[in-house]
């Protein structure tokens, strides 16, 4: 039988990703050394009190049973992190619980927009900003992120009619792929933009932890205004290293959470409890952990990019993220070649930066998930190649 899939569904491209995984196996076949800087999946491990949590609250066989609901002690637990951590006040009611903010963004748009609505994404941007919306029916306009703005929006460039169009607006510093950090006179603009033309704002707060230089990672909700247009997108899986366990939150405005809550509560019935009471433990327990693997990720950031450097790879130093925007050599025109001769040559994997949106040409995208030993190999590695 053919049958006729949505079109919906035919329009998601696996693009780049299977590409590299074919090159990838089949240099594992020949023997080949390989170096994956691709994911973006932490090396570093979970806290020993956060497996202790889960494991105990796994023993408790009610544990087991649908949770429907968060937790009141895992709400009032994110309302006094945010508190303490961002200096930002939520009330109970203005917190959910999301299977990732990966889940949270596929999904948020059946909530906020109807069919052919406009939402404004980033390019480059994290996929799921553009590609969830748009499985929910919506029509995205991608705003430009360049180099010479620090991968800012300029606002006065978002074109007024769309603007007076769009629903609501994916934001996200510290930014993956391009590794930018906004300041506050940013967010000042945010949400002045957002109050003019009525704009929701969804922040994904993905990497307030691994922020570089000296600066600390701020909440899209610690600037004025910033309830009455949005909420925020706060997420376990890097500060913690719970990548598998998809927990993170939204917060923020009361009525975005009360109707993305009601879409919600028809798709799912709760996270697994341990997983909640280990959302717990993270979030009130010790948090040093979490500071010092922000500055391995740093020192990693430049060993990686100075060691480039000095090889004649011109890589600027990441302001934030686990990862590094790494423009392509000179000589290279496409960035999804250079990926694959480096493979071909070296055995590293990256991430060319279409896989983010168009204007990712020009770039590849590496994780620092590595160990500096690892990083120092394959720096000499690039070097000892023809690639540059
Ligand atoms: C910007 C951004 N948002 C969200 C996620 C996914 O977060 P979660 O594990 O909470 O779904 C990632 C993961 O790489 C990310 O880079």
């Amino acid at each position: 039988m053919e049958f006729q899939f949505s079109k919906r569904s035919e329009a998601i491209e696996e693009g780049i990703f299977t590409v590299l995984n074919h090159k990838r196996a089949e240099l594992l076949a020949r023997g080949r050394e390989v170096y994956n800087f691709s994911v973006g999946t932490p090396d570093f491990k979970p806290q020993p009190h956060i497996m202790e949590a889960l494991m105990e609250a796994a023993k408790d066989t009610e544990n087991y049973k649908y949770a429907l609901a968060d937790k009141p002690e895992l709400l009032e637990a994110v309302k006094s992190f945010y508190h303490s951590r961002f200096g930002v006040e939520v009330e109970t009611d203005e917190i959910m619980s999301l299977y990732g903010s990966q889940e949270g963004m596929a999904h948020v748009a059946m909530a906020l927009c109807d069919e052919g609505d406009v939402v404004l994404a980033p390019n480059p941007g994290y996929p799921v900003f553009a590609v969830g919306p748009e499985l929910c029916g919506a029509k995205i306009v991608t705003y430009p992120l360049y180099a010479e703005n620090n991968f800012l929006p300029v606002f006065e460039d978002i074109p007024e009619k769309t603007a007076q169009a769009a629903k609501f607006m994916v934001v996200s510093y510290p930014a993956n792929p391009v590794c930018s950090v906004a300041d506050d006179g940013f967010y000042e603009r945010l949400i002045a933009f957002a109050k003019k033309y009525e704009i929701i704002i969804l922040h994904d707060n993905a990497y307030s932890d691994i922020v570089y230089h000296g600066k600390e990672g701020k909440s899209f909700l610690s600037y004025p205004g910033a309830k009455d247009v949005g909420i925020e997108f706060y997420s376990l899986s890097k500060s913690y290293n719970m990548t598998g366990m998809r927990i993170s939150f939204a917060l923020g405005n009361k009525s975005v959470i009360t109707q993305f809550k009601k879409v919600r509560s028809q798709i799912d019935y709760g996270i697994f409890l341990p997983i909640q009471i280990a959302a717990i433990a993270a979030l009130k327990g010790p948090q040093d952990a979490v500071k010092e693997q922000c500055r391995k990720y740093e020192e990693r950031n430049k060993a990686l990019c100075g060691g480039l450097r000095k090889i004649g790879w011109n890589v600027p130093d990441s302001q934030g993220t686990m990862f590094v925007w790494a423009p392509i050599p000179e000589k290279y025109k496409s960035c999804e070649q250079f990926a694959l001769d480096l493979m071909e040559e070296t055995g590293v994997i990256v991430v060319p930066g279409t896989a983010f949106g168009d204007l990712g040409e020009g770039y590849v995208r590496m994780a620092l998930v590595h160990d500096i030993p690892v990083i120092e190999k394959v720096v000499n590695i690039i070097k000892e190649s023809h690639i540059l």
